[in-house]
This record gives structure tokens, sequence and C-alpha cells, in this order.
């Protein structure tokens, strides 16, 4: 050490002092939708009744039965026996009680415009769209497909669906053509409704010709509904089987569509998701269970009030766009923010001149934004007035605890709690989180499960590991939130997810969310990432598989393995490596057609970080490829031992390459 002495000890001092705990401010608490640590207890006790509390949020056609059924574990049911229409709790109950003019959704498109949607207009609209697709054909149980950017019609579109019990299948604008056929198919969908384009940085996209490039991949005949989203920017033709939203809507302008009365457990949507093969999975959700935790958990871990202002930058088209912009916030008659471009357009203060103009009470966004946020420095926050933030989240990665810091200090003005909230897709809600009113906060934590959940971190053989080891995240007990299935493959649901234990003492079926973690003394878990072939890019969910298999099917490219490696904005990022068949050059012109087919076949999204090429991959002595090792290259960590390779030269030359670039 070349420090002095005293210096020393001033780093040490700091390092004492540095503030590793948070605690909510009592002003924050005053106020807060749930502030009593009883809660904890309360559910642990009364467990499954609890979950009444859930189903309280939700005004019911007829009350249900009972709160759990466990006869066909784990395929759960939560409040069967009970009826009730989503799209009545998200707008129709709250025209009822007076507050109609309430505003429900306030949208920003990227140019500059708003349009405001109150209750009543909403409610309006969703019943004329649910009239024009009962006239289009669209019956109780039919899968409907939404390709649609954010704009105010894809809420519409979800609610109108839900309103004649149509369950709606949304698939990411930002996924390609081939990517909407197989969704379509696997879904056996007849419906899609999309838009002509919309804006990003600037520029006005062409969407509709890649939606009619993936409708003609899709096997049956379809029928489209396109939303003029461009007008003149972008003149479009509509192909046989295509008509225009506005003037479809303009014809049942007026009409009443009665909420038809689903089941508790009736489908209220598919969203598919990537997982460890190369075909996305359709996650099945229910009507009761779905909204009942999506409401519950707006209420307790974002604080949501009907007063509130609230806006989460996802994009509807993934899980946090379905529970936290439109479900939750709608059934508490909250009024929700949507902006359809990204953050650093015109300038980097987008975000913050949003929540100044709209006065956002409850922000919530992805680690990945909160990065790029600090990178571009403090003085875009600094421009804009913050002051209306009462709380803050993240969702979809782990945050680390610098950029933690940064958000609590220059956007919450070290006021506001941070909620870092661990879920995914099947989880349907929050599962691991601080409850903002009641816990202390720690930076790199998510925090413990919520309440009425058992969560727990086992080794390989199912037993609990000592706090601060790594080990496999668990969920003990079902929740109402929960996958049902996985669409026309329970074999698959059962298979992925779940794991029957005989030991009396544990709960028979533990749900398996394939993340590591580990747990401290206090009960806060850490989200270590995914165990399996699943990458998180920016907060987005990708298959390793998915994109192996689009670069493989490029002409020339033998063999490939695809991993995530660290990066400082996105989290991970894609490497893939390939082995080039004889006779055919490595090179950027290679590389190119590789970037094309990820692009064609998933989307932008799972653009490689790098492609190297190599003469081989390393392998086990059993002919595995080392997937592990190929991560630490590509994140330039340690790599260890390779003895147990087959082919240990090829390491050294492939981690040259990596460097290189
Ligand atoms: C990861 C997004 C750490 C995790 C809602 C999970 C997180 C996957 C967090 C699900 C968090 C999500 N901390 N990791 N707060 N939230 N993840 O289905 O690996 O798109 O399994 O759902 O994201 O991604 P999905």
């Amino acid at each position: 050490m070349s420090d002095e002495p005293e210096e020393q000890d001033v780093r040490l001092e700091a390092r004492l002092t540095e503030q590793d705990t948070f605690e909510p401010s009592e002003e924050f608490v005053e106020q807060a939708n749930v502030s009593d640590p009883s809660i904890y207890e309360e559910f642990e006790d009364e467990w499954p009744e609890c979950w009444e509390q859930a189903a309280d949020f939700l005004e019911w056609e007829s009350e249900y039965d009972e709160v759990l059924l466990e006869d066909d574990a784990p395929t759960y049911q939560w409040f069967a026996g009970g009826e009730l229409n989503a799209s009545y709790n998200c707008l129709d109950r709250h025209v009822e009680d007076g507050r109609g003019d309430a505003v429900a959704i306030e949208w920003e498109g990227e140019p500059g415009e708003s349009r405001t949607y109150t209750y009543s207009e909403l409610l309006a609209e969703v019943e004329a769209l649910a009239a024009t697709l009962r006239e289009l054909g669209v019956e109780e149980d039919d899968v409907v497909t939404m390709y649609m950017p954010m704009i105010v019609e894809l809420p519409i579109a979800m609610l109108a669906c839900a309103r004649i019990g149509a369950p709606h299948s949304v698939v990411f604008a930002g996924f390609s053509a081939e990517a909407l056929a197989t969704r379509m198919n696997d879904a056996d969908s007849e419906y899609l409704l999309t838009a002509d384009g919309y804006y990003r940085r600037g520029d006005a996209l062409d969407h509709l010709s890649k939606t009619d490039e993936g409708l003609a991949d899709v096997d049956r005949e379809t029928t489209t509904v396109v939303v003029d989203r461009l007008g003149d920017e972008l003149e479009h033709e509509l192909g046989e089987g295509q008509y225009d939203y506005d003037e479809l809507v303009a014809e049942h302008e007026g009409e009443s569509v009665e909420p038809v009365p689903r089941d508790a457990e009736d489908m209220l949507f598919l969203m598919y998701t990537s997982g460890t093969t190369g075909k996305p999975k359709g996650v099945k959700h229910t009507t009761a269970g779905y909204l009942a935790y999506a409401a519950w958990t707006s209420h307790a871990v974002l604080d949501l009030e009907p007063e509130d202002t609230y806006w989460c930058s996802a994009d509807i088209g993934w899980i946090t766009g379905h529970s936290y912009i439109v479900y939750g916030p709608l059934t508490l008659g909250t009024t929700t923010v949507m902006y359809e471009g990204t953050p650093d357009y015109p300038e980097k203060d987008r975000f913050w001149q949003i929540v100044e103009d709209y006065e956002v009470d409850v922000f919530y966004t992805a680690p990945t934004a909160v990065r790029a946020f600090m990178k571009w420095g403090t003085e875009y926050p600094e421009k804009r007035d913050l002051s209306s933030l009462r709380l803050l989240g993240t969702v979809g990665e782990p945050i680390n605890p610098r950029a933690w810091k940064w958000y609590y200090k220059h956007i919450g003005g070290e006021e506001c709690p941070i909620v870092d909230t661990w879920w995914q897709t099947e989880t349907g809600g929050h599962m691991i989180t601080t409850l903002p009113g009641v816990c202390d906060m720690k930076p790199g934590a998510a925090g413990p499960g919520l309440p009425g959940h058992d969560v727990r971190i086992v080794d390989a053989k199912g037993e609990e590991v000592e706090s601060g080891r790594a080990g496999y995240l668990t969920v003990q007990k079902p929740w109402p939130g929960m996958l049902r299935t996985l669409y026309r493959n329970d074999e698959r649901f059962l298979n992925e997810y779940w794991i029957e234990y005989s030991d009396p003492e544990a709960d028979e079926w533990v749900y398996f969310p394939e993340d590591g973690a580990k747990v401290d003394d206090d009960g806060y878990i850490t989200v270590l990432g995914r165990v399996d072939d699943v990458i998180n890019v920016a907060g987005h969910r990708l298959g390793t598989m998915e994109v192996e298999s689009a670069t493989v099917g490029v002409e020339g490219v033998a063999e490939a393995a695809v991993v995530g490696g660290d990066h400082d904005l996105k989290g991970e990022a894609v490497y893939i490596y390939a082995i080039v068949e004889d006779g055919r050059e490595p090179g950027e012109d290679l590389e190119a057609e590789i970037v094309e087919a990820i692009v064609d076949g998933i989307g932008p999204i799972a653009k490689p970080e790098q492609i190297i090429f190599t003469p081989e991959l390393p392998k086990t002595r059993s002919g595995k490829i080392m997937r592990r090792l190929l991560e630490d290259i590509a994140s330039g960590t340690d790599i260890g031992n390779t003895s147990t390779l087959r082919n240990p030269e090829v390491v050294e030359d492939i981690q040259e390459q990596v460097s290189d670039d």
C-alpha cells in the first residue's frame, strides 16, 4: 500500500460510514398504502385466505367459492367459481363510481403530441372496438394477436378483447415478422391488430410491411385491423382482409357492449416468452388470479392510489407493460402514462420532461435505463422539476448498487424509496421486493419475498443453502398471479418449472424460476441471474437457442454457441462463437449475414455485441460445449482451470480475438 497511514484511516472510515441500508422517509411511510409490518405474519398465518385481500380489489359478477384449489397441483386454481370481467374492472366500475372524468391514460408520442383519455372516453372506445371485433367474427375464446407499438390503441385492443372474452396475445413490435408468424401459428390466431408504423428517434418507421411479411407465413386466413399512426408520413395500402381501425371504430361509435362474465380461471391472455429451447413458450394467465395479483401488487408495492399519475416506461409488448401499465393501474383507477419513444429523443432529458409535465408521482423503469441516465450525467435530470416523485421502481434485471444510489440521489432526491422488483412473465406480478412503506432498502438486493410467499434458496438436492451462498431460487407456495400452464403444452409446463419433493417438511410442489440467488441474514435476496440458457439483454429476455438457430441457418455456418457476456450498459450482451464451413471465408460479409438472419428471425434486440469465428468450440471430453467458459471469455473474467477440456488450445485463440475487438 502506497498511501500514508492517515490517508488509509480516512479511507477505512469512509468504508465504515458507507451507507448500505436506506430507510424510507417518515413522510413516505405515513402515506403508504401498506405500512404495518405485521402484514408478513398475517399473510403467513392466514395463508391462503390472505389472498382474499387481492380478490377484494376486484368487482365480481359472482362470488368465488374457494380461494385456492390444490387438487391438480401444480395446476392450481384461484378463486374458483367466481365470475368477472377484466375490462369491467379496469373501466366501467370507475365510471359507475363517478370517476368517469378522471384521466385513465396520458399518452405522449415521440414527436411531442399528446392524447388524454378519461375513464369514460376509454370505455367508449373499448366498447366501439369490442363491437367491431365481434362484427369481424371474433368469438369468446378466440386468441387475438396484437403487434402494435406504444399507442393508446394497444391497451384499447387488449381491453376490448377482455370485454368479449377473447384472450389476447401481444407480440412486441420490435420482434421480427418471423417471430410474429411463429406466435400466431402456435396460438392458431386468425385476428391481428397492428399499426402502419411508429416513430423512433425522429424517423417514421414502417411497421405494416413487416406485418405483411409475417402474415404471409401464417397458416390460417387472417383478418387484420390497422391503426393509422403515421398519417401522411407514410402512405399505406390495405390488402385483402385488412381494415382501417378508425373507420371501423367510427361505424360502431356509441354502441354499448356488455362485458362478458368470465370464469375466474378463464384465460385473460397469452404471452410468449423465451425459454431453454429455440421455441418461445406461451405463458397462460387467467382472469381472476392474474388481475387480482396485478392490482394487489400495484397497491402494496407501487403504492398506487387512484389520484396518482404513474409512469412505467416499459413497452406493453412485455409482461411489465401488461401488469403495470395496463391491468394493475387501471384496476385501481390510477392515471397511467404511456410514452411512444426513446429516452434520448430529442434530448437526453426526455424522460424527465415527461415526469415534469405530467407531475408523475411514481416512476418505474429498467436498470439498463438507469445506467444510461448515469452515463449521460446529472445535468439532464437537474434541468427538470422532479419534485412530484414519491416512489421509484426498477424491474427486469439486477440493479448494481452504484446505479441504485445514483437513481436514489439524482432522480429521487434522496427522498423516494426504490423498489427493486424481481418477477417474471410467468409470475404475473412482483414476487421479491421490499414493501416501500415497511422495509429498509439494501441496494443490490431485491428484498425479501412479498407477504404470502415462501421463497428459499436451495442447492441441487433441494436443500436450503446457508445465507451468503449461491443457490437456486425457489418459490414454495402457489400465488394467484402464477401462470397456469404453457399454452397447449402442459407437459413442458410441468417439466420446466416444477419439482415434486416427497419430503413432508417441504411443500410438495416447488416452483423453479431458473434464477440463481443468495440470501442474507435478514432474508434479503440478491438475484444472480439466469441459470438456464436464457440471457437478459437490457432487461429483455432472450433464448440463446433462438439466436443459435438463426445463426446456424446462415449458409456457411457449421456450428455456433451463443452466450451472454457482461455489458456495462445492457447488463448482458449477446456473444456468438461460430465455426465456419470449409470453403467459406469468415469475415465482415459473413458477419453481416448472421446479423441480418438474427434481426429477421428475432428482432434488433438480439443483435450480437460480437461474433467470434473460431475453428473449434471448447468442449469437454464428453463433447459438451463449455458455455460457462465462453461466458467468462466474453465478460473478460478469469476463466480458471481449462484442464477438463478436450481441446484447451482453442481457448487462447478465442480470448485473443475477443479482446482485440
Ligand atoms: C430477471 C420481467 C434481478 C430474472 C418482469 C427473471 C430480475 C427474468 C429482476 C424474467 C430483478 C427480473 N432483479 N433479475 N429485479 N427482475 N429479473 O420474464 O432473471 O421478461 O427470471 O419478466 O428477468 O424476465 P421476464
